[in-house]
């Protein structure tokens, strides 16, 4: 580390110490922001297993999204690809002696089973938890083991945990070939932001969710996902999905759908092929950009968080210069959006296992939902009345699916409900778990 970077490690980590960055002055906070990043970059971005190199090839031969995530980093043919590996931002440790030590089951029983429903007031709601797990699985999955292991309620916690075992597959280990890094894990959705919760992260996912009709993805008439013979949702993702995330999906396939159409109204000569690139590109973007400057704004609640994300988005020159303009300067004044060349401080891009730690929200889901009838009068407080309360269980997978639809088709018949997919305008959107996390116990 040089010493100008330890000195500003000092003021970091002085800051840290005190708690206080966020609610420093909006330029201040912004500085430690900038410094905090620029750190990170230097000294907390690992590469696990081979860079994935291959021969350059000229970017004007794919400006589109690739099936499987190939060909987005001009310079690394493989970078992001499905099947590449999680990086690191700290050396992994061998936990083999220690991973069992306390037993899983009594953490769980102990410490994080949920003992009280703690909701998060009016700051995050049911769509906020929906759209977080729709971007994971955009993301990140690592890729398992295909035979099961079994974890065993110790004694002193099997009388309270539901599950007196728990049998689940393993994260498939996967050696590196080097040696700093011994062996990693590898992650089966494409990292890149590229829509895989629609499109899927490989050929034979896209295949399946296409038209190849005008660019078009496949969509129910009801408007909601379609299903094949077998009752699994003809979607880019089904793994570990409730219907908050399969209406999210279906919302964005209808986005990709109407994209197409502008486009073909403006643009006769395209075809599928073309229609479908452009509208992805689209798509995709969009989604990025709710994510940035929509959703993690509501979740990290303060200017310079606002201030934050929107430099990252419009850099310090901001939107209607960028609106107007275009893209200029780096980083910093043009925001990270838009950069000519990939800035990837020293690794081919990925996500990181300790990305994938923090994102494990899975405490952000009520116990219940509750269902409200958005079309009858509030009452004193403000909320429209209930209908029913659904236990999360039953709103996962294909039963889920119906269970929000029948909800919809009785709120119509009593009181004129809204359109299918605004289902999830129905839910008691109100307040998701804090803290606590829900676990197998
Ligand atoms: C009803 C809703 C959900 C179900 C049924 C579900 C189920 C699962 C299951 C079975 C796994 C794999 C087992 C494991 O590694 O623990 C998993 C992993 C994960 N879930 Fe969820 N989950 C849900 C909601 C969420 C939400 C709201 C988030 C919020 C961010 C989330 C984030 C994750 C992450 C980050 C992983 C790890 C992925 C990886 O292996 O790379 N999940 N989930």
């Amino acid at each position: 580390m040089t010493i100008i970077d330890a000195f500003l490690f000092l003021i970091v980590h002085s800051i840290d110490k005190l708690g206080i960055w966020h609610r420093l002055p909006v330029f201040l906070g912004l500085l430690y922001l900038s410094v905090r990043r620029h750190l990170h970059q230097e000294y907390s971005l690992f590469n696990v297993g081979r860079s994935p190199t291959g021969v350059r090839y000229n970017p004007a031969d794919y400006p589109y999204r690739t099936a499987d995530g190939k060909y987005n980093e001009p310079f690394n043919e493989g970078a992001g690809s499905q099947g590449t590996f999680f990086g690191r931002n700290v050396l992994p440790v061998n936990q083999q002696d220690k991973l069992k030590k306390p037993d899983p089951m009594v953490v769980a029983t102990r410490l994080l089973a949920r003992k009280k429903f703690i909701d998060t007031g009016k700051q995050f709601n049911m769509i906020a938890a929906s759209w977080i797990q729709f971007m994971i699985h955009d993301w990140v999955d690592h890729m398992e083991e295909t035979a099961q292991i079994e974890l065993v309620a110790p004694k002193e916690v099997a009388n309270q945990c539901p599950l007196k075992s728990f049998r689940f597959y393993k994260t498939k280990e996967v050696p590196t070939g080097f040696w700093d890094i011994k062996s990693g894990a590898l992650n089966i959705r494409t990292p890149w932001w590229d829509g895989s919760a629609i499109y899927g992260s490989n050929e034979k996912r896209l295949h399946k969710v296409r038209t190849f009709k005008d660019g078009k993805l496949k969509i129910s008439e009801d408007g909601l996902l379609l299903h094949d013979q077998d009752g699994i949702a003809v979607s880019g993702d089904v793994r570990n999905s409730w219907a908050g995330v399969s209406i999210l999906q279906a919302l964005f396939v209808k986005e990709h759908n109407a994209v197409c159409d502008t486009l073909k109204r403006e643009y006769k000569d395209l075809g599928d092929e073309e229609l479908y690139r452009h509208a992805r590109l689209v798509t995709s973007a969009v989604i990025a950009k709710v994510h940035t400057i929509d959703w993690t704004v509501e979740l990290l609640k303060t200017d310079t968080l606002l201030a934050g994300m929107r430099g990252n988005w419009y850099g310090l020159l901001g939107k209607n210069f960028k609106d107007k303009f275009g893209h200029v300067g780096g980083a910093i004044l043009g925001g990270v959006v838009g950069l000519k060349k990939p800035e990837n401080h020293g690794v081919p891009y990925s996500l990181t296992e300790e990305f994938v730690s923090v994102y494990r929200m899975h405490s952000l889901l009520p116990d219940y939902l509750q269902l409200r009838d958005i079309s009858a009068a509030p009452d004193s407080h403000k909320s429209p009345p209930s209908t029913d309360k659904i236990p999360m269980p039953s709103l996962i997978g294909r039963g889920g699916e119906k269970n929000i639809i029948w909800n919809w088709i009785y709120q119509t018949n009593g009181f004129n409900g809204p359109p299918s997919f605004w289902g999830i305008g129905t839910m008691e959107l109100s307040h998701v778990a804090q803290g606590r996390r829900s676990t197998g116990c």
